[in-house]
């Protein structure tokens, strides 16, 4: 096997960084497809915690190439923060890491408009604040800066009075805001390219070489299943394809598979923004499972939602992505609670549906539970479990179809049982 994805299969933060950190491990190649600095990806080394949210997850490894492909949405400012911060750990060269030459820039109106749209719609999504949404409308849009873009001004402030025609009318007449003007924008961007130029080149066909090569190489996804801009809870949604299939348009694959596709799960659900969640739990062990868990958002610090283990999306999300296994995380977090509870299936207008599909109305499912006795385990023997927490497993793999090839227990790289062999 030469090919792994990691697919987030909830509403994203499942442990998609420490699963990718561990896999990245035996990687050439990690490579991030979607998304940008609205992913918060913990890693967990020793004392040190480092949460990365543009650069990919296999950063720590000496001998792994991190790429960050054309599909993702790039903001400069915050990539040369969070650089000054991975090279406290570790030496990052251009050899180490490779940025796609077109990628989507975010510029600071694309932040502006989100936080001011946030602020003002009747529709709030409840986003990062991060410019993702109105980056990623430019792209579409045909009007968006790409890095390539960044190092001549002449044709920055080409491309960058094009994208601004609609905006400052916007800025001007409807928002009554001030925002920096062309030049100010154009000579910050510049500045910031010139700083990390030599990391850029063209990925797509560096990442086709891999391939061809038969080297190790690991999709790394950001958000989950369920935050995709088609397959996800729509509106609610971030906007980008976080599933199997965004690998594909953010990042090319030669022969168009990739073998294993891990779909990492939260052993509860978690969500943060706005947006429907049929398992929410509205009662103390809600609060108990949010702070057991250290649920804050990695990027806003917001405090995520929390509710019990949902079959019908994760089922969802399995077919979504056709996941080939799962990685069970944080585990530990269920142990030694009094009560616990799995989704089955929901019921919606006098129907069941064990499965959702795109545009199923979540806001309006009635959740079905199965209680379980909750497991009180301690991981301390590999591969072995209570009784109790085996049933749990043996519910998830039995409605899914799919292995538990990973089981984590604890935030550090030890914590982890490997069930499956992924890259040797
Ligand atoms: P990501 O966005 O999917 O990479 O996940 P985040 O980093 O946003 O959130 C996952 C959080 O859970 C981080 O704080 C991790 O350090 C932590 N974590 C990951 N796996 C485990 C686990 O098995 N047990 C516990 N207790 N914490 C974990
Ligand atoms: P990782 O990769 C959890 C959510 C936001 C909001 C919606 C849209 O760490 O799992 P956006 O700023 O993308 O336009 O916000 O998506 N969201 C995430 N939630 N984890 C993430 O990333 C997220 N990235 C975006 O909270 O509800
Ligand atoms: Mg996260």
């Amino acid at each position: 096997m030469n090919t792994l994805a990691i697919i987030g299969a909830q509403w994203g933060d499942e442990g998609k960084g420490k699963i990718t950190d561990l896999l990245g491990m035996n990687s050439d190649l990690v490579v991030r497809f979607q998304g940008g600095n609205n992913a918060g990806h913990t890693i967990i080394v020793g004392d040190n915690k480092i949460v990365l949210h543009q650069i990919p997850s296999g950063i720590l490894h000496e001998n792994c190439i991190s790429v960050v492909a054309h599909g993702v949405v790039f903001e400069p400012e915050a990539f040369l923060e969070e650089m000054k911060m991975v090279q406290k750990h570790i030496l990052v060269t251009p050899e180490r890491l490779k940025i796609s030459l077109n990628a989507t820039v975010i510029t600071r109106y694309h932040k502006l408009l989100d936080s001011i749209r946030e602020g003002k719609s009747a529709n709030k999504i409840g986003t990062t604040g991060k410019g993702i949404g109105p980056a990623y409308e430019d792209k579409v849009a045909r009007r968006a800066i790409k890095v390539k873009d960044l190092f001549c001004k002449e044709t920055l402030t080409n491309k960058l009075t094009i994208a601004l025609e609609e905006k400052m009318f916007l800025f001007e007449h409807y928002y009554k805001t001030e925002v920096p003007t062309l030049e100010e924008e154009v000579e910050r961007l510049f500045e910031y390219g010139k700083q990390f130029k030599e990391f850029v080149c063209d990925t797509f066909s560096y990442v086709d070489d891999a391939l061809t090569a038969n080297k190790n190489v690991l999709f790394e996804g950001a958000q989950g299943v369920l935050l995709d801009i088609d397959y996800g809870s729509y509106p609610y949604v971030t906007s980008s394809s976080t599933g199997a299939a965004g690998i594909f348009t953010g990042a090319g694959v030669a022969s168009g598979i990739v073998e294993e596709k891990l779909g990492i799960v939260k052993a509860y659900t978690t969500r943060v923004g706005e947006g429907p969640m049929p398992t929410e739990i509205s009662e103390e062990i809600g609060d108990r499972i949010q702070k057991i868990g250290n649920e804050f958002g990695a990027t806003t610090g917001r405090r995520r939602r929390c509710g019990w283990l949902d079959l019908p999306i994760l089922k969802y999300s399995v077919k979504a992505s056709s996941l080939t296994s799962i990685a069970l995380t944080k585990v530990d977090i269920l142990s030694g609670l009094e009560e616990l509870k799995v989704c089955y299936a929901y019921e919606i207008d006098g129907k069941e549906f064990d499965c959702a599909y795109p545009g199923l109305d979540l806001a309006k499912a009635t959740p079905l539970y199965k209680s379980f006795k909750p497991f009180n385990d301690k991981f301390d023997k590999e591969n072995t479990y209570t009784d109790e927490l085996q049933s749990y497993i043996n519910l998830i793999e039995e409605s899914l179809g799919i292995p538990i090839g990973i089981l984590a227990f604890g935030p550090e790289r030890s914590q982890i049982h490997f069930r499956k062999n992924y890259f040797q």
